[in-house]
C-alpha cells in the first residue's frame, strides 16, 4: 500500500497513473488510503472538449429538470450531458460501490475564468472527487489532512494567514498543474486552493462519501467531532437548547452555521472521550475572535455556500 511522506513537512509529487488502471488497482493504491492522484488522459477524446463552453452548457441544463445551480457551480444528475462524454468505469464503480452513500446528485460542474481562485478550504461531507479537467489548465495546491490549516470554528475554510509559503510553512504539501483530460482524485479532508489559469476553464466532479474509513487524520477527527456535536444538539433533551440551535443556523451566515450534511456518522476506528471533546470545543471557540478579526477575508468564502437554485433559461 502507497504512504505519503507524512512525518516529514514540505512538498511531495504527486502520483500518476495511465488512463487504463483497474478500479481494484486505484483502490488499492489511492482510493482506501486517501491519497491524491491524477489519472492521465482520461478526458482526452471526449467530445465534451470540443463543444462544452458557458453558452452551450447553461441551454442544455436549463432544459434538465433535475440539474440546478449554486452560485459557482452548476449540479446535474449522472445520466446528463453523457452525450458529450464518457464516464470511466472506475469513478462508475467507487459511486455503486455498496461502501458508499447513496446521494441523489453525484456531479457538479464548474465554469471558471482565468484568475479565479477557489480559496483554502476542505470539501465538508468527507467527499471523496474525482475532478475531471474538461477545458483550460488549473493550478492546485493540496495540503495534507495530517498537517492541517486552522480553520475558522467549526467550518472547513482556513484561516487566511498570509501568502500561501506562510500558509503551508511546516505541512506535508503538494502543488501541480492539471491539463485537459486529467482526472484528480481529491481524497476526503484534503485542503486545497485552486486557481484557473486559461481563459475558459471548465471541470466535471463526481463526488461520493465513503461509509467507512480507515485513513485516520487530525483533520478527520475533527470532522467527526463536528459531527458529534451537531448531533448533540440536535437531539439535546431540552427544547430550548435544541430551538436555539434551529435559530441560530436560520439566521446565521453560512460560515458559521453549526450544521453538517451527514446523514450517518461514518465509520471510523476514532473515538473521542467527553472531556476531550470538550477541551477540543473550547480550542475552537478561542478562534471565534479570528473569525472577527479577519471578517473582510470571510467575504471570499461565503458565495461558496448559495442554495442550490433553478437554471434560468438565459445567461444573467
Ligand atoms: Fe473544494
Amino acid at each position: 500500500m502507497q504512504t505519503l511522506p507524512t512525518q516529514n513537512s514540505g512538498f511531495f509529487e504527486i502520483a500518476r497513473e495511465s488512463s487504463d488502471i483497474s478500479f481494484e488497482e486505484l483502490s488499492e493504491r489511492y482510493l482506501t488510503p486517501e491519497i491524491p492522484v491524477i489519472i492521465e488522459g482520461v478526458g482526452k477524446e471526449w467530445h465534451a472538449r470540443e463543444c462544452w463552453n458557458e453558452h452551450y452548457l447553461h441551454e442544455k441544463l436549463s432544459q434538465e429538470p433535475s440539474a440546478s445551480t449554486a452560485s459557482l457551480w452548476y449540479w446535474m444528475n449522472r445520466d446528463s450531458l453523457t452525450e458529450d462524454y464518457t464516464t470511466p468505469d472506475f469513478v462508475n464503480q467507487s459511486l455503486d460501490s455498496p461502501l458508499v452513500f447513496p446521494r441523489t446528485q453525484h456531479l457538479r460542474l464548474w465554469i471558471n475564468k482565468k484568475g479565479h481562485v477557489s480559496s483554502w478550504h476542505y470539501d465538508g461531507s468527507l467527499v471523496n472527487v474525482f475532478n475531471v479537467q474538461v477545458k483550460g489548465k488549473k493550478e492546485w495546491v493540496l495540503v495534507s489532512p495530517h498537517t492541517p490549516l486552522d480553520c475558522y470554528p467549526y467550518t472547513s475554510f482556513a484561516i487566511i494567514k498570509g501568502d500561501d509559503d506562510k500558509m503551508l510553512n511546516g505541512k506535508v504539501f503538494t502543488r501541480f498543474v492539471i491539463n485537459e483530460g486529467d482526472i484528480l482524485y481529491i481524497p476526503p479532508v484534503w485542503f486545497h486552493k485552486v486557481v484557473a489559469c486559461d481563459a475558459e476553464n471548465i471541470n466535471l466532479n463526481w463526488l461520493f462519501t465513503k461509509k467507512e474509513t480507515t485513513a485516520t487524520s487530525a483533520t478527520l477527527k475533527r470532522e467527526v467531532e463536528r459531527y458529534i456535536i451537531n448531533d448533540y444538539l440536535k437531539n439535546h433533551r431540552f427544547k430550548l437548547v435544541r430551538t436555539m440551535l434551529k435559530q441560530f443556523n436560520r439566521y446565521a451566515p453560512g460560515y458559521v452555521k453549526i450544521s453538517w450534511r451527514y446523514q450517518e456518522l461514518i465509520r471510523t476506528p476514532y473515538s473521542i472521550s467527553k472531556t476531550d471533546l470538550v477541551k477540543h470545543i473550547a480550542k475552537e471557540a478561542i478562534l471565534l475572535g479570528k473569525t472577527l478579526w479577519h471578517l473582510n477575508k470571510i467575504k471570499a468564502y461565503t458565495k461558496t455556500l448559495s442554495k442550490p437554485r433553478k437554471i434560468q433559461k438565459s445567461l444573467p
